[in-house]
């Protein structure tokens, strides 16, 4: 979700009127995949490179990200949608932690619908946090590091057991994927708008959605292997 900032400047607003604006297109976007039949979708919110931001920004960011899962609470449950935090969850305030996790308790039982929301979020920090859960397993014996695959390091990424994405949609122009789910991102099909995230709505999703249906996906192979199957 790029370009509150530059929304907010270009329309000479205090960045933060952007961000707020950003939560609009979060609520729109949740309808719109829901709508759609899209059944996982997750948010990059903050990475863990964006505690480098100056500090009234970073705190104006957690205060509305608290207001989001209060007011939006009853709405994922109406929705039936799970909650999945991912990210290095005990850096957060306590207050949004506290919040987060309810919100997750009280969507627990639902399993059509995911919304992953990643939070102080990074995938390099994601593969040190599962390299140190494997170690510890193989030393209580747990795992068998003489046979171990990429299914085995999977449950020890935050995603666990989600899907891994088909589709990325980046807004606002940036080509690049920025740390994040890279591992996860291997073969997802990137879709990059130049429509800042507070401009985001349904058109932009459908047409995401076209693009995404547009690609020949090979995973390593060839076009012609794909077309005889
Ligand atoms: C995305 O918008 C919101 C964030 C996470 C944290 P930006 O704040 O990155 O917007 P630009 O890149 O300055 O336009
Ligand atoms: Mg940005």
């Amino acid at each position: 979700m790029d370009g509150n900032g530059r929304w907010a400047n270009e329309r000479n607003l205090p960045r933060i009127e952007g961000h707020r604006r950003g939560a609009e297109a979060v609520k729109r976007t949740l309808a719109a995949a829901q709508k759609h039949g899209v059944k996982n979708i997750t948010l990059y919110a903050f990475s863990v490179e964006n505690w480098n931001r100056p500090k009234d920004e970073v705190e104006a960011l957690m205060g509305l990200l608290n207001r989001f899962l209060k007011d939006q609470l009853p709405e994922l449950i109406k929705r039936k949608i799970r909650l999945r935090v991912i990210g290095r969850f005990k850096e957060l305030p306590q207050s949004t932690q506290d919040a987060l996790r309810k919100a997750e308790a009280a969507t627990a039982e639902f399993t059509e619908y995911t919304l992953g929301l990643a939070l102080n979020y990074g995938s390099r920090t994601e593969v040190v946090d599962a390299i140190k859960g494997v170690v510890k397993a193989a030393a209580a014996g747990e795992v068998d590091m003489s046979n171990f695959l990429y299914d085995d390091l999977r449950p020890f990424l935050y995603t666990g057991d989600m899907p891994d994405p088909d589709l990325v949609i980046r807004t606002s122009g940036e080509l690049r994927l920025s740390n994040f789910l890279m591992l996860q991102c291997a073969y997802a099909e990137i879709h990059i708008t130049k429509t800042r995230w507070p401009d985001f709505k349904e058109a932009d999703f459908a047409a995401a959605l076209d693009d995404f249906a547009n690609r020949e996906r090979r995973y390593g192979k060839t076009s012609q292997q794909l077309q005889k199957a």
